[in-house]
């Protein structure tokens, strides 16, 4: 099984060389393959979102190896790694980040836009297959801000897809919705997986959720904790 993520002691600090600052990873080791389903949990500001925006090529570990389908990523420019994170990596967050002046079908097309400059039919047909994977094909030509959270949450697993990334960082994207929605949107997202064998890295406090993960991991204090049973 193709190994897509590994980490190797990684350590973060903020506002290093300041009086204030502070180690909040303290030498973290994780590996995800193909097709794994990991739930990450832990309490409030125990570094969940710090190891995922690292994860996601968004900030750089302070110490420790990276490695994005083997590729160790400390080697990598600014640049590649933007490229790298492009098209091996998909996002869902919180609070959705979709852009409320675009309508569906231009959000789920926006990070083939990045990738590749200009919107072309080829975009638009994919933006549309994906918006029809998540349940939301007559609602391509309405706004963001026309939608409920869940589905606000759907078009937001479609833009993770767009570039069919080999994984999906979600830092709690049931968080905001009610158990119906949470329960329809996490479904997605294990279907997708199954479907697919996109690789999940899912950071939830919902416990029912976290049990229906392949594994479930927890952090505290910025250290991994050892599973209890
Ligand atoms: N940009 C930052 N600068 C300084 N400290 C930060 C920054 N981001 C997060 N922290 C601190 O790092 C710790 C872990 O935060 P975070 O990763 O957001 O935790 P979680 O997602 O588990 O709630 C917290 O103590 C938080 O205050
Ligand atoms: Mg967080």
């Amino acid at each position: 099984m193709a190994e897509v993520l590994r980490l190797e002691g990684i350590r973060k600090s903020y506002n290093v060389g300041t009086p204030a600052e502070t180690e909040v990873l303290h030498g973290i080791d994780l590996a995800l393959d193909e097709r794994d389903f990991l739930a990450l949990m832990g309490p409030s500001g125990s570094g969940k979102s710090t190891l995922l925006n690292i994860i996601g090529l968004l900030d750089r570990p302070t110490a420790g190896r990276l490695l994005i389908n083997g590729e160790d990523t400390g080697q990598l420019g600014d640049g590649a790694l933007t490229q790298l994170r492009g098209r091996a990596i998909g996002f869902v967050f919180q609070y959705h980040y979709l852009i409320s002046a675009f309508t569906a079908r231009e959000n789920v097309m926006m990070p083939m836009l990045v990738d590749r400059g200009r919107p072309d039919a080829a975009m638009e047909r994919r933006a549309d297959d994906l918006l029809e994977r998540v349940g939301l094909a007559r609602w391509r030509n309405n706004s963001a801000t026309n939608m409920s959270g869940g589905q606000q949450q759907r078009v937001a697993i479609a833009r993770a897809l767009a570039m069919n990334p080999d994984l999906v960082l979600a830092d709690e994207p049931t968080g905001n919705l009610d158990t119906k929605s949470a329960d329809d949107v996490f479904e997605l997202m294990r279907e997708i997986n199954r479907e697919r064998g996109t690789t999940f890295l899912l950071v939830t406090h919902n416990d029912d959720l976290a049990a229906r993960c392949d594994r479930i991991v927890r952090v505290v204090d910025g250290w991994i904790a050892e599973p209890s049973d």
